[in-house]
């Protein structure tokens, strides 16, 4: 799907000064709005990814969107990583830093079995921590992460240097 980086960049809508001032914050509903432009977005990955894994991990709240219908395209399980405080049996959590202070994120400890290969899904690499937690929790579980499959990535923000050693993709780097 040659066109469909381009087609991706077209459908992200700028939204100045959000969620602060002097931010440009690149809204991806349009794209999800976009029946025809999903679909190759999906296909995209669940192509490359076929056979590759036996369990998806989408990160709380953008990365279920299309985390969850790409583990359904693959016929994997689908884990949730939740943010702090949100999933109720035994956890394993992981602090991250936030341009200011710092969040948590979560995975259930039977979420993943020991040796299973995890496809990590979020919709935008920025600075990378989010992702390199994620990263941390799937790892804590005895688990591996086969790949990380992403919208978009903020290419100055230099999140993939995070990330050496695993395999990241992004529809679409900018
Ligand atoms: C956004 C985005 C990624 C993360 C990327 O999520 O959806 O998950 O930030 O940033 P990073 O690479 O600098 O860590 P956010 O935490 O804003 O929450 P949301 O998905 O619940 O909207
Ligand atoms: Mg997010």
């Amino acid at each position: 799907d040659p066109d469909l980086a381009a087609d991706v960049l077209a459908g992200l809508r700028d939204i100045p000064d959000f969620p602060v001032n002097g931010v440009v914050f690149k809204d991806f509903t349009p794209v999800l709005l976009d029946h025809a432009l999903r679909s190759r977005i999906i296909a995209d990955v669940v192509d490359r990814r076929r056979g590759q894994v036996d369990v998806v991990a989408g990160i709380e709240a953008r990365g279920f969107i299309l985390g969850a219908v790409i583990a359904h395209e693959l016929g994997v399980g689908f884990v949730p990583v939740r943010k702090e405080g949100k999933l109720p049996s035994a956890v394993h959590a992981q602090s991250y830093s936030l341009e200011y202070g710092t969040a948590t994120l979560e995975i259930h400890q039977d979420a993943v079995s020991h040796g299973e290969r995890v496809l990590v899904v979020d919709d935008v690499l920025a600075t990378g921590g989010t992702l390199a937690a994620t990263c941390e929790l799937v790892e804590r579980c005895g688990a591996s992460v086969a790949a990380i499959e992403l919208v978009l990535e903020i290419g100055p923000l230099e999140g993939r240097s995070k990330l050496t050693g695993y395999d990241v993709r992004s529809t679409v780097t900018i």
